[in-house]
């Protein structure tokens, strides 16, 4: 981490050093009593980063010192999080494309959020130090057949892990670039919601995350009226990932 990483993260002092836990791969990491979100779906272009950076700009927005783990190594995530840096809800990068058990020793003790965007291509066996840690997993699911059906492995591979078994990891889906009033969408969510993991949330098909994102922004840096409509759709998304 630089120095100007530290000041992205608020540049507080860590305190006491918190307690650890030692993972069942043999990893030592530190209980920072914190929220680990993994963001993940080995199909491409569905969502990852875009959700990602949301769910990071909305618990910087909120106050908490948040750490973005780009796990991807296009650096998408990283990007973001530059242009952020200037703000006073900056989140700190953390390049974790690799040596991801690494990359968790280097979050700083005093951070309250993780939020790590996975790359596509990754099945559960790729992630599994991200899986050892994280407390929920967001799967985004573009409206259409064929990319329910692509990412029917991904989640198979996540049913079979041994923390979503016992319950200690939740999975929900996202279907994301929904356009609501079609067919096509409406069908999709019938299928996602056939299937045993919660769909928690539909977010719309809109240019405004294309835009905003690019820019290091985020819609809940937003307060217009349309931009709420959309911060709506992400309300049960939140309210499930806090639980
Ligand atoms: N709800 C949405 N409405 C409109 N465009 C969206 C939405 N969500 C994502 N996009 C756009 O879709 C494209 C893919 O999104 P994103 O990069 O977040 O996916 P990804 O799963 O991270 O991709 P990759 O697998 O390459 O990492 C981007 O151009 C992004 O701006
Ligand atoms: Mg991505």
């Amino acid at each position: 981490m630089s120095a100007d990483d530290s000041k992205a993260h608020g540049g507080r002092g860590s305190g006491a050093k918190p307690p650890e836990r030692v993972l069942s791969c043999g990893l030592l990491v530190a209980e920072h009593g914190m929220k680990t979100i993994l963001v993940a779906s080995s199909k491409g272009g569905v969502g990852k980063t875009t959700i990602a950076t949301h769910l990071a700009a909305q618990s910087a927005l909120e106050g908490r010192r948040t750490v973005l783990i780009d796990a991807d190594p296009q650096g998408s995530s990283t990007r973001w999080c530059e242009r952020r840096a200037v703000l006073d809800s900056a989140v700190l990068p953390l390049e974790g494309s690799s040596r991801h058990k690494s990359t968790l020793k280097a979050i700083p003790d005093d951070a309250q959020r993780v939020v790590i965007d996975a790359p596509a291509g990754s099945m559960s066996a790729h992630l599994d130090a991200y899986l050892e840690v994280a407390d929920v997993v967001v799967v985004p699911v573009l409206p259409s057949t064929l990319d329910i059906e692509a990412t029917v492995p991904f989640l198979d591979s996540l049913a079979k892990h041994p923390r979503v078994r016992r319950g200690q990891l939740r999975v929900g889906l996202v279907g994301n670039k929904l356009k609501p009033w079609t067919n096509a969408s409406q069908q999709s969510l019938g299928l996602l919601k056939a299937w045993p993991y919660p769909v928690i949330a539909q977010l719309r098909d809109s240019q405004a995350y294309v835009m905003l994102v690019g820019l290091g922004k985020s819609l809940f840096d937003y307060q217009s009226a349309q931009v709420r409509e959309h911060q709506a759709d992400w309300q049960p998304l939140l309210k499930w990932s806090k639980r």
